[in-house]
């Protein structure tokens, strides 16, 4: 099949270099014309595992393109894809649509032929039909199918995701829709993976109610380890023993500083909006958000306490900055928050991320970047381990602790055990875990957890980095 991608970011990206390995013939059109001719270069704009490789085999292979020139992709493509950013919308929080009602009218003056206009973007419910309102009035004789298909890959694992998807959901109004949408994904369709049509509006909200979940369920053990800590139990033995039981399951049940990124923040705020714009208020949503956002500048409260109550002065160095582990994306990231706490109390904060430290520096003002987790440990006060990359998982303590003026570590992803840290002389805080540690607590436990991929599945790595809108 012929297929048109608009927006080449995380979801624009991974989708049509996936879509082109299924053996389609794939253009990716961005408006980012520097972007555009470092795809064409072979250079990737992000960090995501596995991703150059893929570029480069699909683009050798005569299946991958990339332009900037729209009427270039669709009026030859059966399907167009698109996914443009829907960021929070100013001043309110609803999404904003601006990027995706822009390309739906882009499209309607190139289309030829019959076309299904795919919405991969996260949307508010409705946006489908007025992708088709705006399609239809800008050009009458366009003959479209809207079609709602929301991506659900995470970033740092965004191929294997895309590839081996727990459901495809794809939402029409239109049925000369559902063979178009069935031969994009016959690949994966051939492999079972189960492929869920639904009405367009059902969708839209698919997507929203999922991340919504997983956010509160996040959001819910955060809550339960500042329980833990008054009570003196351990968070991680009691999301075990929640999460062992199959109506629960482990994920989504790490403690840690509250979630970030570019999905939940923006998706669970958008949610609230459209409850109260339908008068169907979604209260647990809005207690989600409220909390979370607490949570980030709470966790440098943490930090100062672990210093004795004051860090003027002092420094911090920070372990992790990316919003989680894998990835390049620092929107939303805990990091952000966590070191403006520290520098509004008069900390001198020195940093260190494999990946994120570009799109940090356009971020987080008054931060001095290491160049390792090693560097940064250099003359700090207290060391906070924010993401946990699969570096920072067997750090030497010996080697940290030589450098440092004081031996504090606060691990904000439970990484380590409190016994093992203590026997190199530290002292530890970790999140929701009794201070003397617990008797089973184990960094085995947490891996088993943990929803990222394990060490050595690393892959690509980028050379341009994208600038955070
Ligand atoms: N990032 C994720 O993990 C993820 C996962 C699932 C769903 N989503 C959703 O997918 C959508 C895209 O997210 P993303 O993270 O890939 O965004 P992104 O910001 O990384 O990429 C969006 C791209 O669209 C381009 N663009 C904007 N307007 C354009 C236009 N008129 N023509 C051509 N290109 C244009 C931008 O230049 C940018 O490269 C969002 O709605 C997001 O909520 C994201």
């Amino acid at each position: 099949m012929k297929i048109a991608i608009v927006g080449a970011g995380y979801v624009g990206l991974v989708t049509g270099v996936c879509l082109a390995d299924f053996g389609h013939t794939v253009l990716c059109v961005d408006k980012d014309q520097r972007k555009i001719d470092a795809l064409a270069r072979g250079e990737i704009p992000i960090y995501e595992p596995g991703l150059t490789e893929l570029v480069s085999s699909n683009m050798s292979a005569g299946r991958l393109r990339f332009s900037t020139d729209l009427s270039a992709a669709v009026p030859d493509a059966e399907a167009v894809f698109i996914a443009v950013g829907t960021p929070s919308r100013r001043g309110d929080g609803h999404a904003d649509l601006s990027y995706v009602h822009a390309v739906a009218r882009e499209i309607a003056t190139c289309i030829e032929g019959f076309t299904v206009v795919i919405t991969k973007s996260t949307v508010p419910v409705g946006t489908g039909d007025e992708v088709a309102r705006i399609i239809a009035t800008t050009n009458p004789h366009a003959d479209v199918a809207v079609v709602s298909n929301p991506e659900f890959l995470r970033e740092g694992a965004a191929i294997d995701d895309f590839k081996r998807p727990d459901r495809i959901v794809i939402g029409l109004e239109d049925e000369r829709a559902r063979s178009v949408m069935t031969e994009v994904y016959r690949p994966l369709y051939l492999n079972q993976a189960p492929l869920m049509f639904t009405g367009r509006r059902t969708a839209e909200l698919i997507k929203y109610a999922a991340n919504a979940f997983l956010a509160m369920k996040i959001t819910f053990i955060n809550e339960i380890a500042d329980l833990c800590e008054a009570v003196g139990a351990d968070v991680q033995q009691v999301a075990r023993g929640m999460g062992l039981d199959n109506r629960i399951g482990t994920k989504f049940l790490n403690a840690g500083p509250g979630y970030g990124g570019s999905c939940f923040p923006k998706d669970t705020l958008a949610m609230v909006k459209i409850g109260q714009d339908y008068d169907s208020p979604l209260r647990l949503v809005e207690t989600t958000v409220a909390i979370n956002d607490q949570r980030k500048r709470a966790m440098s409260r943490k930090v100062i306490a672990a210093c004795g109550g004051d860090v003027r002065g002092k420094t911090i160095g920070v372990l992790g900055l990316t919003f989680k582990p894998n990835t390049d994306d620092m929107r939303e990231a805990p990091s952000i928050d966590i070191i403006q706490g520290l520098v509004d109390r008069g900390a001198r904060v020195v940093a260190y991320d494999p990946q994120g430290m570009n799109c940090a520096r356009e971020l987080i003002d008054k931060v001095e970047f290491g160049a390792s987790a090693y560097d940064v440990a250099i003359d700090a006060d207290a060391l906070v381990l924010i993401t946990e990359w699969n570096e920072f998982r067997s750090l030497d303590l010996d080697r940290l602790k030589s450098t440092m003026k004081s031996a504090i570590l606060v691990d904000l992803r439970n990484v380590y055990r409190h016994d093992e840290v203590a026997k190199h002389g530290f002292e530890y805080t970790s999140v929701g875990r009794p201070a003397g540690g617990s008797p089973a607590s184990t960094s085995d436990a947490a891996d088993q957890q943990s929803d990222f991929p394990p060490a050595g599945r690393v892959g690509g790595q980028s050379t341009l980095r994208k600038k955070i809108p």
